[in-house]
């Protein structure tokens, strides 16, 4: 249902792979409720396809950026203020990759080349979008940007490895951007931390499964789905939320303050 919530604003997803993709479902209502939009992806993965049909469907164009590498996010943000005509009112980083993990390699033995290219994807691009941005006044008073990340940060997931350690520092670039953005033209940055979701990201965890399972019984309201997460990003990119800044915002169902809940305690005393 459109509210018109977000008429006239402009902004970039980055991150939509296919239909599972949490950055998917954000663009699907980003442009339900009025936005402009400009998709992007790592070559590799426009190479797929997928994302064309998106672009269809919402009539955006597709800019293709490795995250890691800064001449492509300039261009990036570059040619989308040329696709608008003017700046851009919001950008969803909705990106995430271990190469340790794709590897199996365990937390205990990592592969510290893969650990810098896990950080430099999943965490530092945040960074070098906000940056370039930034350089280059691309964005308008009172714009929003968002990343998405999950609660291994905070708390022990051992299978998550050194994904941990990225949502971590994902978690805390956004808090120091939050400042500086918030002082030069009131834009505010917040990171969401998103229950466990089934995309191609998600299913890369060891044991994702028994995951879900475990946080949808200890979720009071149960597991936030990428539908959920997205309606979510619309408020946040929307004028409702100019306040909201430099927050890690848990989008989970109450898992984050649950100590126990009576579904896993019996499920205990069963065994
Ligand atoms: P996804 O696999 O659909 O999205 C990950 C995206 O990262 C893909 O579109 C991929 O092409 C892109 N990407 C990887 N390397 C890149 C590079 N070098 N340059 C540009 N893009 C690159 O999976 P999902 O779950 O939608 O992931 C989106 C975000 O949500 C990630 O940050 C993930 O960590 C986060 N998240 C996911 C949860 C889950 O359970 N699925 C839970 C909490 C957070």
């Amino acid at each position: 249902m459109s509210h018109n919530l977000l008429q006239g604003k402009k902004g970039i997803i980055f991150g939509a792979l296919n239909d599972q993709s949490i950055a998917w479902k954000v663009a699907l209502k980003c442009h339900e409720q009025g936005a402009g939009i400009v998709l992007t992806n790592a070559p590799i993965a426009l190479r797929m396809g997928e994302i064309n049909k998106l672009a269809e469907a919402i009539n955006a164009p597709v800019i293709g950026a490795d995250v890691t590498n800064l001449s492509d996010i300039n261009n990036l943000i570059e040619k989308s203020v040329e696709h608008f005509g003017g700046k851009i009112d919001f950008i969803l980083h909705s990106v995430g990759m271990s190469m340790n993990m794709r590897k199996g390699n365990p937390y205990t033995d990592l592969n510290y080349d893969f650990t810098l290219k896990t950080m430099d994807i999943s965490s530092i691009s945040f960074h070098k979008v906000m940056q370039a941005a930034y350089q280059k006044d691309a964005m308008n008073d009172w714009g929003s940007i968002a990343a998405l990340t999950y609660i291994a940060a905070q708390r022990v997931f051992p299978d998550y490895s050194e994904m941990a350690d990225a949502k971590a520092l994902l978690e805390s670039i956004a808090r120091s951007w939050g400042y500086h953005f918030g002082i030069k033209n009131k834009v505010r940055v917040n990171t969401i931390s998103q229950s466990p979701t089934r995309t191609t990201a998600g299913g890369g965890v060891k044991g994702f499964d028994g995951f879900m399972d475990f946080a949808e019984k200890m979720s009071p309201l149960g597991n936030a789905d990428a539908d959920a997460c997205a309606d979510y990003v619309v408020t946040l990119f929307s004028d409702l939320t100019r306040y909201v800044t430099m927050q890690n915002l848990f989008h989970d169902g109450g898992y984050s303050s649950t100590g126990v809940t009576q579904t896993v305690i019996q499920q205990m005393e069963k065994q």
